[in-house]
């Protein structure tokens, strides 16, 4: 099983954004897709903290995918369904055999500035695509606003990413907010999180 420090510790705050979001709507079975579930940390823990939703985790590395296994075997999980290989800079008719307008929730924590803009486009077509009517998209990360980053310490980080992949860095809200309207998706509440990290929810209209 992988282990991410930072999973661990930012899984529980992220769930309580999560729990907010949804908590109208926990009377329903609700079904989520997560994109780039990484070790599975977040994945196993959500499920346990939201049992009234079925979660889908997803990635495109085979190592991810096998720790993900294994944390659901260790668990016990009920409500997370085996992972799948999923690619989301693809078209959403490649993701997976995931159906049109068949999610309630779509997760991406660290997935847009560790992915080329490709992957960025993918995710809101896609969540254009699968949510259901209303459903909610929630990105975790790190930003640009408007063409600024700020403070030094995300200047550093873009940097450190760019350098890693020419491909990767700190995505800009405004380009998603226009990406996501592209798709019939609206940038519905920016939340502050840590360290200067932030959750976007995304609605489907
Ligand atoms: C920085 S890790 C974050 C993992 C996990 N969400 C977390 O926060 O611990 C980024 C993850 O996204 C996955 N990834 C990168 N590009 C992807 C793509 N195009 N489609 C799906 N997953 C992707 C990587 O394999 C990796 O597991």
């Amino acid at each position: 099983m992988l282990v991410s420090p930072q999973a661990e510790r930012n899984w529980e705050s992220l769930s309580l954004v999560l729990e907010d979001v949804l908590e109208n709507q926990s009377h329903r079975q609700l079904s989520a897709l997560e994109l780039g579930s990484g070790t599975g940390q977040h994945v196993i823990r959500f499920a346990q903290k939201m049992p009234f939703v079925t979660w889908q985790p997803s990635d495109i590395k085979e190592e991810s995918l096998e720790s993900i296994k294994a944390y659901i075997a260790a668990t016990h999980a009920k409500n997370v369904q085996q992972p799948v290989h999923l690619d989301a800079s693809q078209p959403s008719e490649q993701w997976a055999g995931v159906s049109r307008d068949s999610c309630d929730v779509i997760v991406a924590i660290n997935l847009l500035q560790y992915s080329s803009f490709k992957t960025a486009q993918g995710v809101f077509n896609g969540a254009g695509q699968v949510l259901k009517q209303n459903g909610l998209l929630m990105t975790y990360g790190v930003y640009a606003i408007n063409g600024t980053i700020t403070p030094s310490c995300n200047e550093n980080l873009d940097a450190e990413l760019r350098k890693l992949n020419p491909d990767w860095g700190l995505p800009d809200i405004d380009v998603l907010r226009q990406l996501a309207f592209g798709n019939g998706v609206r940038l519905e509440r920016i939340i502050e999180m840590e360290d200067y990290f932030k959750c976007l929810i995304f609605r489907k209209t």
